[in-house]
């Protein structure tokens, strides 16, 4: 049977040291849930430290894992030291991305390798081990974003990195179904963290602030619930690309 809670399931979050990814992993913990925590820049190790800390401090075992997951290598000795560690994954979410904003012209051929590798190839990776390592009844979540649904300028290779996961998710939901697994993409708006600003300017955050509900970004807190529905009691929706962005995009 599926799995419809956390309570001592094991939870692995690629990426999961700072922003979106630590409160997936800190909200796992509070649910019951022990919690592989991977990071992949040493810049995110203290801050993969504070996850793993709070993720004790919820009274759950949590191990921390680091790698460079653009490495097929890595993908499996994520899965396979996060297995040792705490014994089984029964969830597993990865929140790895890397944005750009540029208009095609300028982009060079670094820039676009290092977007698909860390976009489309580590998504692809990630989820080939994970229908290898997860436990029957349980659940796979891929991060995208909501530009999948938008008509704009400067994220060719940002958008069109995720767009192959949409792709991926599709073909492992029909893949692993017989296991009982779900597998997803959640799709959040231009999101409040560090991540979002450097390649904005203040009047196009203004914009993007001003195509959804209450004139907001999507908060971090606005997503984190929707992935543990989706690895919980939203077992039964699968293959699909959720957009949780207050109105900002649709299709
Ligand atoms: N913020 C937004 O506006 C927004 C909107 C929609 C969707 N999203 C998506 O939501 C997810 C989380 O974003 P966030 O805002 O929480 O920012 P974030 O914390 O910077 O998330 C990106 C993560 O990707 C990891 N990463 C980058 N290159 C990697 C590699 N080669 N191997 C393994 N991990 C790598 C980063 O780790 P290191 O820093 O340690 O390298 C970081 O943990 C991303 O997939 C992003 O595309 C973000």
């Amino acid at each position: 049977m599926p799995r419809t809670t956390l309570q001592d399931a094991v939870v692995l979050v690629a990426g999961g040291a700072k922003n979106l990814g630590a409160l997936i992993a800190r909200q796992a913990a509070e649910a019951g849930a022990d919690v592989a925590i991977h990071h992949h820049d040493e810049a995110s190790r203290a801050e993969a430290e504070d996850t793993l800390r709070a993720v004790e401090a919820a009274g759950r075992r949590g191990v921390l894992l680091s790698g460079d997951l653009t490495v097929p290598e890595a993908c499996t000795s994520l899965f396979a030291d996060a297995e040792a560690a705490l014994g089984r994954v029964d969830v597993a979410v990865n929140t790895v991305g890397k944005v750009l904003r540029k208009p095609i012209a300028e982009t060079d051929e670094d820039e676009y390798d290092a977007m698909f590798d860390i976009n489309a190839k580590a998504a692809f990776f990630f989820l080939k081990e994970a229908g290898r390592r997860v436990a029957d009844g349980g659940a796979v979540i891929t991060l995208v974003t909501s530009l999948l649904a938008a008509f704009t300028d400067g994220y060719a290779t940002y958008a069109g990195g995720k767009a192959p996961v949409e792709h991926f998710t599709r073909a492992a939901a029909k893949e692993l179904a017989e296991r009982g697994i779900s597998v997803t993409a959640v799709a959040p708006g231009p999101m409040d963290t560090p991540f979002f600003y450097p390649q904005e300017t203040p009047e196009r955050v203004e914009f993007h602030k001003s195509q959804a509900m209450g004139n907001q970004l999507t908060r971090i807190e606005d997503i984190a619930p929707i992935v543990r529905f989706l690895a919980t009691e939203g077992w039964w929706i699968t293959g699909q690309t959720i957009f949780a962005n207050g109105g900002y995009t649709t299709r």
